[in-house]
């Protein structure tokens, strides 16, 4: 997953570090593989030139758990709570750029629920956002 997108990163000069604990989870590997995709994209496309992006994957007692974090523009307190609605974008005047449809996130959570797990976010404008999502092993 994070290799597949290495193209991008190089592109934008931007370091990326993976801290992979080896894991094993019960998922739909396609489905899980698009929120993976869809996380790192936009940690990609929301972090300008020179910036950094960390993956880190660790086991939990009761499941596993990832964080995607970036050093990117960020998201206000207020635009926060509704970046998982469908078609929702903070910034709509970069739909005309070929910035993307604002689905990939709601499709993410979508997925994440599906598996019974959890999506949280948090983020400080021109900080940076991070994204940790908790997967239980196995489903109950
Ligand atoms: N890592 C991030 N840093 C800053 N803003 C983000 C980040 N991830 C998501 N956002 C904000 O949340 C919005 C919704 O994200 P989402 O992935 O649903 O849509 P999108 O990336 O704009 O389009 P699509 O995923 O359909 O190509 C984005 O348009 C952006 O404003
Ligand atoms: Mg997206």
């Amino acid at each position: 997953m994070v290799l597949a997108s290495e193209p991008q990163w190089l592109d934008k000069d931007i370091e990326v570090e993976a801290e992979l604990e080896e894991t094993v989870v019960y998922a739909v590997q396609d489905l899980m593989s698009q929120v993976w995709t869809n996380l790192l994209h936009n940690s990609i496309k929301f972090t300008p030139q020179g910036g950094r992006i960390a993956v880190r994957l660790q086991t939990l007692e009761q499941g596993i758990e990832v964080e995607i974090r970036d050093s990117g523009i960020g998201i206000t307190g207020e635009e926060l709570p509704r970046i998982f609605e469908r078609f929702y974008k903070v910034d709509k005047a970069r739909s005309a750029s070929g910035g993307g449809s604002g689905l990939g996130l709601s499709l993410v959570k979508k997925i994440v629920d599906l598996h019974e797990g959890s999506i949280n976010v948090t983020s400080r404008p021109g900080e940076g956002t991070a994204f940790v999502v908790r997967l239980p092993q196995q489903l109950k």
